[in-house]
């Protein structure tokens, strides 16, 4: 028997019962900022011996003895998980397993079961040169899942749970100058990973940095920054609290060697805030010791029910950010973390959550940098247990209590000196309880100048904010107006309706999406309660994988023969796994812009709102552009005054864009008018584009009637302009160069991951199977008409359709449901095949990207060209995608140059693919679309929406696609 709350001895190596131990750890130092530990550093990672082991039973006996013969090892990279060590070929060590919510263990708290892996780390290492022996040596470990044992030259040292919390060790009295060995013992599962349920790979390992820090025996251990800004003075007001006697210079604000602890008032300090990152450089020195870090002045507070930086009321256009790169998993090196952060700043995202535990410390240094807000979550996660309603929940059992502490103070202690740090997360999905109670109430003791965050808590009551997920439209806005239900306790009721209001999760963009964002943004403008939300989430967390052939893939949950997984419910970032920008990435920027413009056409005038909180429109220069059906005519800047933060400005057309505008049009006349970088900036190079509005000019000329070409026929053969028909069956057999194998109104499209709420209901009806019965066909004179009755199996309901050919190719389609539909449909469109593959397109209408009803906002009216590979966008698990919205022409390129034109009226959505949609249906990862030498036309009236109901709401009014009556014409012309 062991006893679960006080773990062996850590100078007993066999003592294992550490691993289910309620306790988080023992012999370790007490947690402290990030930036403290700045003096001789050894870094430990590199190559280290491995020996992985199946269970607690498998270990090898003696393996952290100085000597030991370790040559039989393994070698492994540190920092790395081992489950993808040889990845992207087969995994050498267990293998990565996927699950949302379940507990891929029996949920036996705090025990795991005998099949438990453990890694077995040795490494040698020589002090450098420069070490201080007559100061201290600690090792500290930046991150190590699930639970590990250390030792060094022998002895051991201590253990630790929390994996992505940082983890310190004096071994002073351990290093010697030379032939040293520390040894790791690390294990996959233990009772700490009860609290790590996250909806995430479970992987395991020393996964982040390892070092070794010197510290001269005076150093300061530990030291607070508490940099408050003054908004109504425009004071900076500064305050270093250390851990023993130090000195702090600031050269910037003439601070040079003042006591720590005393407060400086600084009359002309400029704040930091995310649109203007402002940092000072600063120096603590004690006795041989110097420690280099940043100040950044800010207030963040929340005051008259709003949250508010600096004075200024916020609004979040965030995304939750989960540590991720498809080949090495939750080990990410410093210049990806530094992608994210330019990424996200060239999209126009100002604030992260760190979902759902503390990153990377090098990642906040640059949130710093470049100026993103930054919700720090804590490592603590406990959703497995909702499926028992939350009985026995961590978060409510005193046993759990000081690894909740313990995890909470590793957090606020570590990133406490970061001003991009705005709000402590106590953790995510982990129920409520009195032990998430007694963090907070620890936070507000030690860092009172944050705010508190959890969303699991429905009354909110020992938060700052309101905040929840995935919240619908009506709610929210209900919730906006703060007439949200009532809950139980009047006086918990009271405090939560005061409280401001975010979403930490909202626009599900697994897959196809998120859709449905413009309508969320209305909301957060409409209401001063709501402050924005983040997108679930920033990454697919696809791992990458090579087909027998070679070719290079994303694989998800069930692809390493897990038994129980939530399959690719892991791919739902707004970039690809290898930080490709999604159009869902591209549609976030779109409503995120921090300028918008508008356009009045007849009153000849733009007007100017500007969304930033801090800064004005000076660093944007404005430009226009006018164009003829697609081709610019005239192009120019814009004058605009510069617009104060929350500030609105209009100007009147500039004359040159007046005279363009009053030009005769040819074709459509389209005016679009751009707010760009006026400069470099750290993320982006003058001349990036952050906003763009586009208004109708003028419509274009009626094309002029060409003389009727008379029809022609030989036989069953008709040719009506350049289409060729079977004059008996009504079958298209070609259409210019393009030889047709079928064409037919078609309703169905391949489920998007958002249409799981109407997907079921979609195949049920049977719209993946849909029957074709010829009704009628009538030819008259120079004419030819098809009636169709188009339905599934089994059903009376169905849909009627006509398709009228007239003698120049003009094409008229009418759709009607026949009887009643029980759900919405996919989309109203029209299907074909063409024998040949067609090389190029090019068109007049939404580009570049795709789009649907509701999902747009990213694109613009233009002339496009691209490739035909080029139109569909690669979502890992293949689904929908790759429609191109309101278009009014269409020109397919083949091989030879052969080329065939269709217009639209009304504008028409297509997509062009090399693949059925069938095959598109069953594909389960991108290998699986494999081209049949043929074009897969789609020329469609309607789409049903997107949306993000894959976790969120059913779509927002107006986007579903009911059965309905829609006629639309095509003029094909070669
Ligand atoms: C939330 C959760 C996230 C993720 C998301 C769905 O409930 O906090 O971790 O699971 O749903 O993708």
């Amino acid at each position: 028997m062991t006893d679960e709350t006080s773990p062996g001895s850590p100078s007993d190596p066999s003592d294992l019962s550490y691993v289910a131990s309620f306790s988080p750890g023992q012999g370790f130092a007490p947690a402290r900022a990030s930036q403290a530990t700045g003096n001789v550093q050894l870094s430990l990672n590199g190559t280290w011996k491995f020996r992985y082991c199946e269970s607690l039973r498998d270990l090898t006996q003696g393996f952290e003895a100085a000597g030991f013969d370790d040559s039989r090892f393994d070698d492994i990279a540190v920092p790395s998980c081992w489950q993808l060590a040889g990845v992207p070929g087969p995994p050498r060590y267990g293998a990565p397993a996927y699950t949302n919510v379940t507990y891929p263990f029996p949920v036996d708290p705090p025990h795991v079961p005998d099949r438990n892996p453990a890694g077995e780390y040795r490494r040698r290492f020589t002090l450098p040169p420069d070490w201080d022996s007559s100061g201290s040596a600690v090792v500290r470990f930046d991150g190590v899942d699930s639970c590990f044992a250390v030792f060094v030259n022998g002895a051991a040292v201590g253990h630790s749970q929390g994996s992505r919390l940082v983890r310190e060790f004096d071994v002073t009295h351990l290093v010697r100058p030379e032939d040293n060995v520390i040894a790791v013992r690390v294990h996959q599962w233990s009772a700490g990973s009860y609290l790590e349920d996250q909806d995430m790979w479970w992987l395991s390992g020393i996964f982040r940095g390892v070092t070794l820090v010197n510290e001269p025996a005076g150093a300061v251990r530990d030291f607070f920054v508490h940099a408050d800004y003054d908004a109504g003075r425009g004071t900076g007001i500064l305050r270093l609290d250390t851990s023993s006697p130090a000195r702090l210079s600031v050269p910037e604000l003439g601070i040079a060697g003042a006591k720590a602890g005393i407060e400086h008032r600084i009359p002309d300090a400029e704040p930091w805030s995310d649109e203007h990152p402002r940092l000072y450089n600063a120096v603590l020195t004690s006795p041989d010791s110097a420690i280099s870090f940043r100040i950044g002045f800010r207030r963040i507070e929340v005051r008259d029910g709003q949250i508010r930086l600096n004075g200024n009321v916020i609004q979040f256009r965030g995304v939750n950010r989960h540590e991720w790169h498809p080949e090495t998993g939750r080990s990410l090196d410093e210049a990806t973390m530094r992608a994210d952060v330019v990424l996200m700043k060239r999209h126009n995202i100002n604030a992260v959550r760190t979902s759902h535990y503390p990153p990377d410390p090098r990642f906040l240094d640059l949130c710093d940098e470049y100026g993103l807000l930054v919700i720090d979550e804590c490592d603590l996660e406990t959703h497995g247990f909702a499926f028992a309603g939350w009985r026995d929940n961590p978060s409510g059992d005193p046993r759990w209590l000081p690894a909740c502490l313990d995890r909470i103070e590793r957090t606020v202690e570590r990133d406490k000196n970061h001003p991009s740090v705005i709000m402590w997360s106590l953790g995510n999905e982990a129920g409520t309880g009195r032990n998430l109670e007694q963090m907070a109430e620890w936070i507000r003791g030690r860092d009172p100048g944050r705010l508190i965050h959890y969303e699991g808590e429905p009354d909110a009551f020992y938060t700052d904010v309101y905040s929840r997920m995935y919240a619908g439209y009506d709610e929210l806005d209900a919730i906006g107006r703060r007439q949200e239900a009532i809950t139980a306790d009047p006086e918990h009721d009271e405090h939560r309706r005061r409280l401001p209001m975010m979403l930490c999760e909202y626009g599900h963009a697994m897959g196809n999406g998120p859709g449905g964002l413009a309508e969320y943004t209305e909301l957060f403008d409409r209401h001063p309660r709501l402050h924005g939300g983040f997108i679930w989430e920033w990454i697919d967390h696809g791992i990458a994988q090579l087909t027998a052939a070679g070719e290079r893939y994303f694989a998800y949950g069930g692809d390493f023969g897990e038994r129980v997984h939530d399959g690719n419910f892991v791919i739902d970032g707004l970039v690809f796994p290898d930080r490709t920008p999604s159009p869902g990435l591209l549609e976030a920027k779109a409503v995120f812009s921090p300028v918008r413009i508008t356009i009045d056409p007849a009153a000849r005038s733009i007007t100017v709102a500007n969304r930033h909180h801090a800064v004005g429109t000076q660093a944007y220069r404005f430009g226009w552009t006018v164009e003829d059906g697609g081709s610019q005519i005239a192009t120019g800047d814009l004058e605009m005054p510069n617009v104060p933060a929350g500030d609105v400005s209009t100007a009147g057309f500039p004359r040159a864009l007046i005279d363009a505008a009053a030009s005769a049009p040819d074709g459509e006349r389209w005016l679009t008018v751009t707010a760009s970088l006026a400069a470099d900036t750290p993320w982006a190079a003058a001349g990036h584009e952050i906003a763009f509005a586009q208004t109708l000019l003028a419509p274009g000329k009626p094309s002029a009637a060409k003389p009727a070409t008379p029809a022609r026929s030989s036989g069953r053969r008709l040719t009506l302009g350049c289409a060729v028909l079977d004059g008996d069956t009504g079958e298209l057999r070609r259409l210019g160069p393009f030889a047709v194998r079928s064409a037919f109104p078609d309703f169905w499209r391949a489920p998007t991951d958002n249409d799981v709420r109407v997907a079921g209901a979609w195949r049920q009806a049977g719209l993946d199977r849909l029957e074709r019965r010829t009704i009628a066909v009538e030819r008259t004179d120079g004419a030819l008409r098809t009636r169709l009755r188009v339905a599934p199996a089994g059903v009376r309901f169905g849909l009627l359709a006509m398709l009228t050919w007239d003698a120049d190719g003009l094409l008229s389609i009418h759709v009607a449901p026949d009887g009643s539909w029980p759900c919405p449909l996919p989309k109203i469109g029209l299907r074909l095949v063409l024998d040949a593959a067609v090389e190029e397109v090019s068109w007049f209408g939404r580009g570049p990207g795709e789009a649907y009803r509701d999902t747009y906002h990213a694109t613009r009216v233009g002339r496009f060209t691209a490739p035909v590979g080029e139109l569909a966008t690669r979502y890992v698990r293949p689904q929908e995608n790759g429609n191109r919205m309101d278009v009014r022409s269409l020109t397919l390129t083949g091989n030879a140059g052969q080329a065939l034109t269709v217009t639209g009226d009304p504008p028409f959505d297509f997509a062009v693919r090399r693949w059925s949609p069938e095959l598109l249906t069953a594909a389960r990862h991108t290998p699986d679309l494999i081209p049949d030498g043929r074009t897969h036309l789609h020329l469609d009236a309607a789409h049903h929406g997107i949306g993000s109901a894959s976790c969120g709401p059913p779509l927002p009014p107006g986007h579903s696609l009911a059965a309905r009556t829609v006629a639309w014409t095509l003029r094909f012309s070669a």
